[in-house]
């Protein structure tokens, strides 16, 4: 059940060119919002905590004319209080479309194996392909829509919003660079996939263990969490094994001048970045979870099937 139906589980879901036409529907989505999904409703299942994704799915999906139920981590209990493939099958029965914030990228895929409807990873540990889209979304504001060739560092751990992200700018050409200590680098299927894509698209991947390195020129240095919901237990070894990979004014230094600061949010200020970097010039960071909105309002209806217009 359910092969028919189109999912949003990883970045690497998406082709280049349907990258192209969200960024594209999302911008056009934010330039003039369009009811597409009057009477539709989208269940947010979430097992962690969430300010942005819940709230931009939220007023995405009002702008789009359609509803919203959330579900909070204590409530639905995926897999422990019912297996999952049960509430996927009741969910499918009452909305048309459904956002999970999880644990295990396995635990969207089986749950996504039983939907009838389609399943967008709201973020899983592996994963957050709406972030991506919202990032760049952001990016292409910033510095036009061909980042073919423009340079983005991303500077922590290889975790869900790296692998994410360097999939989808890889996908669009550009020269990433992701610097992470031994033992937190991107997991290799990611690798692989953002490898390919970077070569089909003109780009390049480049891997480095020293953060300057990655950083040195570059136009847009992104960082995240060194330690993730749910990896709580870790934090004190990895404020450790991340020294020297903080985004601070001396690492912002060696950048392109003028170089653009992102980050997804929630930031812990003093560890990933610093206060002076996040609140910069070159901070477009709360310009990025304001893009969730239409990049995941693009996602919906394009998941729907319903085509928003886009005037070229
Ligand atoms: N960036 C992001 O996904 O934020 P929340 O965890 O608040 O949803
Ligand atoms: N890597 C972070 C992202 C939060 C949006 C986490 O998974 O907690």
């Amino acid at each position: 059940m359910g092969d028919a139906v189109r999912h949003l589980l990883s970045a690497a879901d998406l082709s280049r060119e349907e990258i192209f036409f969200l960024l594209d529907a999302a911008a056009a989505l934010k330039r003039r919002p369009q009811r597409l999904l009057e009477g539709r409703e989208l269940a947010l299942l979430f097992e962690k905590p969430s300010l942005r994704t819940r709230v931009s799915f939220q007023v995405a999906m009002r702008h789009l004319g359609g509803e919203t139920i959330y579900l909070a981590p204590q409530e639905v209990g995926l897999g422990e209080r019912e297996a999952i493939q049960d509430v996927s099958r009741v969910l499918a029965r009452y909305v048309d479309i459904v956002a999970i914030r999880t644990y295990g990228q396995e635990i969207v895929e089986q749950y996504a194996k039983y939907s009838g409807i389609p399943v967008i990873n709201a973020l899983t540990n592996e994963e957050h392909p709406c972030q991506a889209l919202a990032d760049l979304l952001t990016v292409r504001e910033k510095l036009g829509d061909d980042l073919r060739g423009r340079s983005l560092a991303f500077i922590g751990d290889g975790n869900n919003v790296a692998s994410s992200l360097v999939i989808v700018a890889a996908s669009l050409g550009m020269d990433v660079r992701m610097a992470a200590p031994r033992g937190y680098m991107l997991p290799e299927a990611v690798i692989t996939e953002a490898s390919a894509r970077a070569e089909e698209a003109g780009g390049s991947l480049t891997l480095v263990h020293d953060p300057v390195d990655a950083v040195s020129g570059a136009e847009l240095l992104y960082t995240d969490v060194w330690t993730s919901m749910g990896q709580e237990r870790e934090a004190e070894r990895r404020r450790i094994d991340f020294v020297g990979y903080q985004l601070n004014r001396e690492l912002v230094s060696r950048a392109a001048p003028g170089a653009l600061i992102m980050h997804d949010l929630p930031a812990h200020r003093g560890d990933e970045i610093t206060d002076e970097v996040m609140e910069s010039e070159g901070s477009i960071i709360f310009d990025q979870a304001e893009n969730r909105i239409w990049a995941q309002a693009a996602a919906v209806a394009f998941l729907l099937g319903v085509a928003p217009q886009i005037e070229y």
